[in-house]
């Protein structure tokens, strides 16, 4: 199986998908450790119930964003990843991490439209009727790098951020899962 490390910031919803879709035999991936950069998420919390190795890394722990960029790779590659999962981690990642692995992220909105943190918010502002979840691999800009899939939600008129979102999150959990599958079906990606 591909073996996956993820990182998360928040509830972990994306993370629990991966669970699920990770847990039985025969499952094409594997969950080898959640990694997050605050304490007390749901996300960790999710990957601890389900048996899997967290760690923490939070930037203001260190003297430079450049030493929590150093650990953060050091603490990924301790459990020697095919990939890295970025799904719902809200700190953009440094030259050490993206050196030495590859990566992807899942986005809220259609990129290139609306990326950064407030992907949702950005779209209904701009007033748009159509928007969705983009995963795409990381490079070192933020939500720059090659798209892998996209899926589309429609905007309804009493949308709120809060609504529409939920509603991606749906759509944007199956998107992900149908990803890692498929990187850990066809490997052409690895050693590109
Ligand atoms: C997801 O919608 C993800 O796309 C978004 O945070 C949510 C995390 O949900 N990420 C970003 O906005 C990154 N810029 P989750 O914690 O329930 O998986």
């Amino acid at each position: 199986p591909l073996r996956v490390v993820v990182l998360v910031s928040g509830a972990g919803s994306n993370l629990q998908a991966l669970i699920d879709a990770a847990a039985g035999d025969g499952a094409p991936f594997r969950l080898l450790a959640v990694g997050a950069d605050r304490d007390g998420t749901l996300g960790v919390e999710r990957a601890a119930t389900a048996g899997i190795p967290t760690f923490v890394c939070r930037v203001p722990d260190y003297l430079t964003r450049a030493d929590w960029d150093l650990d953060l790779e050091r603490q990924i590659s301790a459990v020697d990843p095919d990939l890295v999962v970025s799904a719902g981690f809200m700190k953009v990642l440094g030259p050490a991490v993206l050196g030495s692995h590859r990566v992807v992220n899942t986005h809220p909105a259609l990129l290139p439209s609306f990326p950064g943190a407030h992907g949702v918010r950005d779209a209904m502002a701009h007033g748009v009727r159509v928007t969705g979840c983009t995963c795409h691999w990381v490079d070192a800009g933020v939500d720059t790098g090659p798209i892998i899939d996209q899926r589309c939600v429609r905007v309804e008129d009493d949308d709120t951020v809060e609504s529409l979102h939920e509603r991606i999150k749906v759509v944007e959990r199956e998107m992900l899962v149908d990803v890692v599958r498929a990187l850990a079906a066809d490997r052409s990606w690895q050693g590109d």
